[in-house]
């Protein structure tokens, strides 16, 4: 819940400051533009004013104005009389011209003595900037206008467009992938204190619990020793009693162990051999399934092999005890060795009853059981596979297994 809102909180963030950044660039475009527009209207004004003020029309003839307009820049110069009729035009010829008395830029400068305006021109087929002065001579009102091509402020206009998103767009994609990279970090981190959090409880539950049936099971023990002077209801129980205490302290030392593994960050490589461990395996399995009378056959050809010790003990003791305890009476376990390549191929074969192909996919889970008639009794915690696969991740190797049912399974592991 905390961290969803952590989440929204870090997106709703990201999602103001890219608006308010993204917004301030059109605003400022947008000023830009404004002040632009009006620089050039000033200037256009004050070129026009000090134009009329040294143009001496006692000597100069009114019409030739429009000469004065300079053929290669993008400015156009327009004489019109007071009744909108228009004298002289530096680009086209002024019979062609209409009344110009309705043009916004001529009603505004009427009223003003000055006025401006930006429209599309019929004449010239483009977006045109209007600038219209008053102009009182001898010979009646004028009104003198020159008009400036907007495509060339528009280029100007495009080079900060373009600015803009050269800075703005990379700005902002850098922005969001670091946003984005915080959050996961954050994230990771939290579901790692999570899991460290769970793994603490789940240790600290089973090492409280263990102490006293540590002392359970010495009393057990000695209720045992006694055996011969009880009844025989007492003596059921006992074996009962004993036969859970049993299972509850195999329980705690699986969790402990899978606890253990998964704290594990690092390994401690050394020779270990093989034959030994499986060795001492082994006569362990024989003595606890000696009821089973189970044949076991090894096959080990690279007896030496690097790799850690107890993760090593790990995977072959429930690799093991699992090809005992689940195998039929007068089974076979065979266990076999290679090397591939520098890794070493163990496999573990059983002649047991085989997994069901719907339970394959999850007996590695922790806690995971075949609870069927055939391992009914088998009383396991369903850790062991577990404990595996954390070891065999921690080693860099690999587990497979094939099982067949009524024919048995045969787990390699590749480390
Ligand atoms: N060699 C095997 N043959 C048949 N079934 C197997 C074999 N190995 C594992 N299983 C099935 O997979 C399940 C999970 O095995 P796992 O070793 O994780 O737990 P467990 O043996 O039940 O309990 P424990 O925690 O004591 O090992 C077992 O309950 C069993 O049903
Ligand atoms: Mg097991």
């Amino acid at each position: 819940m905390k961290n969803n809102s952590y989440r929204g909180l870090l997106v709703w963030q990201t999602f103001f400051i890219v608006f308010g950044i993204v917004t301030s660039a059109f605003i400022s475009r947008y000023h830009w533009k404004e002040n632009f527009t009006k620089q050039v209207e000033e200037q256009l004004e004050h070129s026009l004013t000090t134009f009329i003020k040294v143009y001496d029309t006692k000597y100069v003839l009114l019409e030739n104005v429009c000469n004065f307009s300079q053929k290669k820049s993008s400015s156009r110069l327009t004489l019109i009389r007071d009744n909108g009729v228009v004298v002289c035009d530096s680009n086209t010829s002024a019979e062609e011209m209409d009344n110009h008395n309705s043009r916004p830029e001529l009603i505004l400068a009427k009223k003003n003595s000055w006025g401006s305006a930006i429209r599309y021109s019929d004449t010239l087929k483009q977006d045109m900037f209007y600038g219209a002065i008053q102009w009182k001579t001898e010979k009646g009102i004028f009104y003198l206008r020159e008009s400036i091509q907007i495509s060339a402020m528009e280029r100007t206009l495009t080079k900060v467009d373009k600015y803009i998103f050269i800075v703005l767009i990379p700005f902002l994609i850098v922005f969001s992938i670091l946003s984005i990279l915080l959050w996961h970090r954050y994230e990771v981190k939290k579901q790692e204190q999570l899991d460290r959090l769970k793994v603490d409880l789940v240790s600290n539950i089973s090492h409280e619990v263990r102490t006293p049936l540590t002392s359970i099971k010495g009393f057990v023990q000695l209720l045992v020793s006694t055996e011969s002077e009880l009844s025989p209801n007492a003596k059921e129980s006992l074996s009962k009693i004993e036969k859970n205490t049993n299972r509850l302290n195999s329980l705690f030392t699986e969790i402990l162990d899978l606890n253990k593994v998964e704290k594990r960050k690092t390994t401690t490589i050394e020779e270990v051999d093989l034959e030994i461990m499986v060795d001492s395996i082994l006569s362990n399995m024989n003595l606890i399934y000696k009821e089973k009378n189970i044949e076991t056959v090894l096959n080990l050809e690279s007896n030496i092999i690097k790799s850690d010790y107890e993760l090593l003990e790990h995977i072959l003791v429930n690799l093991i005890e699992n090809a005992f305890k689940y195998n039929k009476d007068n089974g076979e376990v065979t266990i076999t060795s290679s090397s591939a390549g520098s890794k070493t191929l163990i496999i573990i074969s059983d002649t047991g009853n085989g997994i069901a192909p719907n339970h394959q996919e999850r007996i590695f889970e922790r806690f995971y059981r075949v609870d069927d008639a055939r391992n009914s009794g088998t009383g396991g915690s369903g850790l062991g596979l577990a404990i595996v696969k954390h070891s065999v991740s921690h080693l860099n190797g690999e587990i497979t297994f094939e099982s067949k049912i009524d024919f048995g399974s045969h787990f390699k592991v590749l480390i």
